[in-house]
């Protein structure tokens, strides 16, 4: 009746952007992701104690009206697929900014579905999880895989889940997190993913061009080629936030701290250092590199005035079930 679960974030090194259904949240295109070891959420979910309604609190404070509908939505589900009526306490922490454009919602809605569905005495394939991950959350979908994972799209025939391309040990990569405002963003990616493909005059090129793009990051993920894997998850990053600018009313999720990480990582190029960059629906900036680079990338982005703190990562692994002990 009651379980715990931990899943991490991760990045898309090919973004995710738009849905071709809407209520079954389906997206349009393929997406690719790396999962993240620092960047985790842990819940907890109770049916034990008889309740009215369901109790949702993130980091200690009770959820916020537009994230609770979410999340009792996605509750109605589990409860329709486990029989149950009971209504059940959840409890989530996460180790980083929430909604802040930092995947919150991937490895929330990701352990979340692990937990719920093990609370309620049905655990599910990675697969199934997987799957049932994405009714919350696109990106979540990805999160129940440690290390690289795929999400097909395009197929309102099939309900997809993700796939794991490989596994947290494949490529010790680093990720540097480089925070430039933790308050949460003015604009959920739900929201302005539908804006743009309502608004834009450039989604249909999106679409177009997206699934060459996922085949060339699987094949160069799959052959640890840090140039390609950087130079597509640029271009695929700077695509989707032009398509979001090219929205009306256009959308902008960078502030000057994100643009002075773009320069800089442009700079440690130009001096000879294989350091990318990507960033999500938020103003964070995500800075990819080798573990052998990590300490001096690091100082450079401590060193910019709009950078608030850095959390560095490696590939990290599956959501799982945490066991009482
Ligand atoms: C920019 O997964 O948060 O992070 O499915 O509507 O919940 P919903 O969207 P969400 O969107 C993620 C957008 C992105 C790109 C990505 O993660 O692929």
């Amino acid at each position: 009746m009651d379980a715990t679960a931990v899943a991490h974030a991760n990045i898309a090194l090919v973004k995710y952007w738009g849905k071709i259904d809407t209520a079954a949240n389906i997206p349009a295109v393929g997406s690719l992701s790396l999962t993240l070891s620092n960047l985790w959420t842990r819940t907890s979910v109770n049916f034990r104690r008889p309740l009215k309604e369901d109790r949702v609190f993130i980091n200690e404070h009770r959820a916020r009206p537009a994230v609770m509908k979410k999340v009792v939505h996605f509750l109605d589900e589990v409860r329709r697929r486990t029989e149950t009526d009971r209504y059940c306490e959840v409890r989530s922490i996460n180790s980083f900014p929430t909604a802040a454009g930092m995947a919150s919602s991937a490895s929330g809605f990701a352990a979340l579905a692990v937990a719920a569905m093990h609370a309620a005495g049905h655990p599910l394939t990675p697969t199934d999880a997987s799957a049932l991950a994405r009714l919350g959350s696109g990106s979540a979908a990805r999160s129940i895989f440690g290390g690289f994972a795929e999400l097909p799209g395009g197929d309102p025939a099939n309900a997809p889940a993700a796939i794991q391309i490989a596994d947290e040990h494949f490529w010790p990569l680093t990720v540097l997190v480089a925070i430039t405002d933790d308050t949460p963003k003015p604009v959920s990616s739900r929201t302005a993913m539908e804006m743009t493909k309502l608004h834009s005059p450039f989604y249909a090129a999106w679409v177009d061009t997206a699934g060459r793009d996922l085949e060339t990051m699987r094949a160069a993920v799959l052959r640890r080629d840090l140039e390609t894997v950087g130079a597509l998850a640029e271009h695929s990053a700077l695509k989707m936030h032009g398509l979001m600018m090219s929205a009306r009313p256009g959308l902008l999720y960078w502030n000057p701290g994100t643009v002075a990480v773009i320069q800089e990582v442009l700079n440690l190029r130009k001096e000879g250092l294989a350091v990318y960059f990507t960033i999500d629906a938020g103003p964070q900036v995500k800075v990819l590199c080798r573990r052998r680079d990590k300490a001096t990338v690091a100082d450079r982005l401590l060193a910019l005035s709009g950078v608030r703190s850095l959390m560095l990562c490696r590939p990290g692994p599956s959501a799982r079930v945490e066991e009482d002990v």
